[in-house]
């Protein structure tokens, strides 16, 4: 659904964009430009990040090598 008419930006968008390795609001909204005008969409749009960040895991394992495990 559209959360920026001024913009034309998607909800889909904002979660792409954290997707692709934005980590805060600002970030998104610099790559979406989303609520860069009229800015009524700012509110919607931060919970959407919120929440997509917030959905994000990590996986720990390949941020380390096992036990054991010859380099
Ligand atoms: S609706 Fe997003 S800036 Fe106006």
């Amino acid at each position: 659904m559209y959360v920026c008419l001024c913009q034309g930006v998607t909800d889909h968008q904002l979660r792409a964009a954290v997707d692709s390795g934005c980590g805060s609001y600002k970030e998104v909204r610099l790559k979406t430009g989303v609520a860069s005008q009229c800015g009524k969409c700012a509110c919607q749009a931060k919970q959407i990040v919120r929440d997509a960040l917030a959905d994000m895991t990590f996986d720990f394992s390949l941020a380390y090598p096992a036990e054991g495990v010859a380099a």
